[in-house]
């Protein structure tokens, strides 16, 4: 196998094993955990959720059942049953900031423009940690309670159904990376580390620093807004609306008026500097990256790629989907990188062509168009994995169809199984991203090219801006090349075996 592919399976080994010693925050071990599976809550006693440990942990009876979320609850994700809510669908967030890096503390007020669904007496929030110091509704004080990552809020009246309303939670307290059961290599969420302050939340961890509709599905706009002491820069998603210094501290305030998921939120406060390159063409998204302060010429120079990236997928997909691209570069290596809307996290260490091209593919595949269960995952990372090995190939002066055939040995030999059939430690594994691709190869080589470039282009642009699932790709592929490659797909998505790649059309 040639030494560069062998580094492209390096990253989906390295996702799914890397230890977690690179996540920021040492005490987040002791958070409790926060129901987030689909399999236990404990029913020691009847009326209470909580474990008894006894002194010896061998004669502890804790007997566990699988207890479905109630519709406010959770909107029954096949993973993650517990995250989301039902009853409302958020238009907007606000979320305001305030925060100290010394201390790692935040004081913070998240504002909610929602659509009740439904009439509703009382409805939830998911967030974890931190303290809450009240919860109003249209200007009213609600009342509320916790229970793990659920927040129930009751408003003094119930909520007309159909009408728009607005939360305003005030928060506070050090926010705590969590467990995450499709993330063994990582805690989700804030992290800490280094004098930087930076989030990575796929899947759950956006409920680690502000209150939300934690589900793919329930899209909505951003207003990010973030306080530091002057010196310090804060970035997020967006643009840059204003940045304003008074009495030492800095303000900055980000907007994100396209349709962003919880989990693509994101926050870096550091020593970073903003580099400035201007549109990438006339009415295009602008170009800016974040890079440490200090940054040797390598670093500017392994971006420099990202507007042929751009470029490459403009044409393969159509207009980039958002305002703005950039990478932020954080001091230290991750070992991974994350797709953050409109500014993606990387590491020192992961800023090789294929990886930027892995997450500016996601701004298309993932992000403008998400999956609507976490099942659904191979659609974002076989996705974009696919699209980097094809703009790797023509970085480099490949072929691709080799690099496919090595690739599908190595499928082979691992027995990657199916993308459709993991469970939900498997979410970032081989099977989701390489298998994943070789899927998508497969079809092409079925159908040829140009029905497989229209089915892609017709998949991103039939969800731009919203969610979409298996079935609505199968159905794609069965209206727009026949029963046969839909077949072919299917095989390649939910059969055990690893199929053969099939002859050129
Ligand atoms: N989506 C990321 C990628 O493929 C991988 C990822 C998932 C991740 N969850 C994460 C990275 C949490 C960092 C933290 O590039
Ligand atoms: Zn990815």
């Amino acid at each position: 196998m040639p030494p560069r592919l062998r580094s492209l399976i390096a990253i989906a080994a390295l996702l799914a094993t890397a230890c977690g010693s690179t996540g920021g925050d040492e005490s987040a071990d002791t958070v409790p955990p926060t129901s987030l599976a689909a399999t236990t809550t404990t029913t020691t006693a009847p009326t209470t959720t909580t474990t008894t440990t006894t002194t010896d942990p061998t004669t502890t009876t804790t007997t566990t059942t699988t207890v479905p979320p109630t519709e406010a609850e959770g909107l029954g994700d096949s993973f993650y049953p517990f995250l989301g809510n039902g009853g409302y669908d958020v238009l907007h967030y606000d979320i305001d900031l305030d925060v100290d890096p010394a201390t790692n503390t935040i004081s913070a007020l998240t504002a909610i423009t929602a659509r009740a669904t439904e009439e509703l007496a009382a409805f939830n929030l998911d967030l974890s940690g931190l303290e809450i110091q009240s919860v109003t509704v249209d200007g009213t004080d609600a009342g509320f309670s916790r229970s793990g990552h659920e927040l129930t809020v009751e408003p003094d009246d119930p909520i007309a159904a159909g009408s728009e309303f607005e939360t305003e939670v005030a928060y506070s307290g050090s926010p705590e990376a969590i467990d995450d059961p499709g993330v063994s290599f990582f805690k989700v969420g804030w992290q800490q580390q280094d004098g930087v302050i930076y989030t990575a939340s796929e899947p759950s961890g956006a409920m680690t620093w502000f209150p939300s509709n934690n589900h793919p599905t329930d899209k909505a706009t951003f207003e990010i807004r973030v306080t530091v002491p002057e010196g310090l820069v804060a970035a997020a998603n967006g643009l840059l609306a204003s940045e304003m210094t008074e009495n030492g501290k800095t303000t900055f305030v980000w907007r994100m008026d396209d349709p962003m998921t919880t989990y693509l939120a994101a926050v870096y406060i550091g020593g970073f500097e903003r580099m400035d390159h201007g549109p990438l063409y006339d009415g295009g998204p602008l170009l800016r990256d974040y890079v440490p302060g200090d940054s040797p010429p390598e670093v500017a120079n392994a971006l420099s790629v990202t507007a042929d990236v751009i470029a490459f997928l403009e044409e393969l997909l159509g207009p980039y989907p958002f305002d703005a691209y950039g990478t932020i570069v954080m001091p230290f290596p991750l070992g991974f990188a994350l797709e953050n809307q409109t500014l993606s996290l990387h590491g020192n260490d992961t800023l090789a062509p294929f990886i930027i091209a892995h997450e500016v593919a996601h701004q298309w595949l993932g992000n403008s168009v998400a999956p609507d269960d976490w099942s659904e995952i191979w659609l974002n990372e076989g996705f974009a994995t696919y699209l980097h090995l094809m703009f790797a190939a023509e970085h480099a002066g490949t072929n691709l169809n080799d690099d496919m055939t090595a690739l599908h040995a190595q499928l082979v030999g691992a027995g990657a199984g199916p993308p459709r059939g993991i469970e939900v430690e498997d979410l970032f594994g081989l099977t989701v991203y390489y298998r994943g691709a070789a899927t998508l190869h497969a079809l092409r080589l079925h159908s040829g090219d140009e029905a497989f470039f229209e089915i892609l282009r017709a998949h991103y642009d039939r969800s731009v801006g919203g969610t979409t699932s298996t079935a609505e790709f199968l159905a794609l592929v069965d209206e727009m090349a026949g029963p046969a490659a839909m077949d072919l797909v299917e095989s390649w998505l939910f059969d055990d075996a690893v199929p053969e790649l099939p002859d050129a059309a």
